[in-house]
């Protein structure tokens, strides 16, 4: 008789923010709970709550979970406006070299949308240009804000862009820049790009202005297969990518460093909706299936992924943001009986 093999337990760090970070942080965990995959949580404090409690705002403790796990799935964190603390995703990313943003924008099934079948995917290099946040008042009335562009990222994330695209078979990469204007920055950024994308003849490379790229997303986003842009730009375009396929609630995101990433939604704290159970945990939960891809749980992925779809197809139990009455707490619940009905791949063999 063969012993079988324990599920291997995934000890990862959770960050739940604030804001409607909470809810849907407690509902995506919900949802993984009931994949069967064994996790182990380390709950950590970040922002203005972690402060409060620890008179830090990022404490010593997150820092070492993360740094132990190597793994992190995170809540959006609330950044004051026009002062205050500096923003504790920024830090993060900065501080663990998470020099990819990934994220990808797909349509779901069931979803009325004026942009159907979109399939485009952003690369934002996440470590430096303007959120190096390095400012100062010059004398009064005049502030100066200096960006950094580096051979070496602009290099670093052109090297990710294009490898992820021909390992993943994606066929286009366009840079977008506005180096017209910033000729010596994003003229970094671009001369490093066009630099690698020369040793991957496969990809096809293009360039577009920002603003043009704008205008071109929303007459055509179709022309575009993968994004290539610098940390002001891509915050901005995602959000903007966002709405083509039903809103902020909906698109998933992952910072990526070379041993170690934190998962976590493009979307921010929503002040505006925060303890009302109207949120929308899908993009936190499309971000914890890319989790649990990087984490080697690939059936479970699957099966998160297929259930998504079926709650959406269904239409019966969706957020307020995407037309639907349910709240936050429900579509969880709805999630979680799809995924009954999603066998894993391994019983499927059966
Ligand atoms: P936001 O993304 O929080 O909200 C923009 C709009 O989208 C709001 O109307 C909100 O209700 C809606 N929305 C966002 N997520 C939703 C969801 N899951 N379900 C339903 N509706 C949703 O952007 P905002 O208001 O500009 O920023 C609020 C705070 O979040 C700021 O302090 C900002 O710095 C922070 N932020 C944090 C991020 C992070 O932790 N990674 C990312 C972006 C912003």
């Amino acid at each position: 008789m063969h012993a079988q093999a324990a599920a291997q337990e995934h000890t990862i760090t959770l960050i739940p923010g604030d804001g409607i970070g909470p809810e849907i942080t407690r509902v995506v965990v919900r949802i993984l709970e009931a994949t069967g995959v064994k996790f182990c949580w380390e709950e950590c404090l970040a922002g203005a709550e972690a402060f409060e409690r620890y008179q830090e705002y990022i404490p010593s403790d997150l820092y070492l979970s993360i740094e132990r796990n190597r793994v992190a799935l995170k809540g959006p964190v609330t950044t004051p406006i026009g002062g205050g603390f500096a923003s504790i995703n920024v830090i993060l990313r900065k501080h663990f070299e998470l020099y990819a943003n990934f994220r990808p924008i797909q349509n779901l099934p069931g979803l009325p949308t004026h942009y159907p079948g979109v399939d485009l995917l952003i690369i934002r290099e996440n470590t430096e240009g303007e959120y190096v946040g390095i400012e100062h008042e010059v004398v009064p009335g005049v502030v100066e804000s200096i960006k950094i562009i580096t051979e070496k990222a602009s290099t670093r994330i052109s090297e990710f862009a294009f490898n992820y695209a021909r390992k993943h078979g994606r066929k286009k990469i366009h840079a977008v820049h506005k180096a017209n204007i910033m000729k010596m920055s994003d003229g970094l950024f671009l001369r490093c790009a066009r630099a690698v994308a020369k040793k991957y003849p496969d990809v096809l490379y293009g360039e577009h202005l920002v603003d043009n790229t704008c205008m071109q997303l929303v007459t055509n986003p179709y022309q575009y297969d993968m994004l290539l842009l610098e940390n002001l730009y891509g915050d901005i375009i995602s959000d903007l990518c966002a709405a083509f396929v039903g809103g902020l609630g909906l698109v998933p995101g992952a910072n990526l460093g070379a041993d170690c990433a934190i998962f976590e939604a493009v979307h921010g704290s929503a002040p505006d909706i925060a303890g009302t159970n109207v949120a929308n945990p899908t993009a936190l939960l499309q971000s914890a299936v890319l989790m649990l891809r990087h984490i080697d749980e690939a059936d479970a992925a699957d099966r998160v992924h297929r259930a998504i779809e079926t709650v959406y197809e269904a239409k019966q139990s969706l957020t307020r943001d995407v037309g639907g009455t349910a709240g936050t707490n429900e579509f969880g619940d709805a999630v979680i009986a799809a995924l009954e009905h999603s066998p894993s791949a391994h019983n499927r063999l059966l």
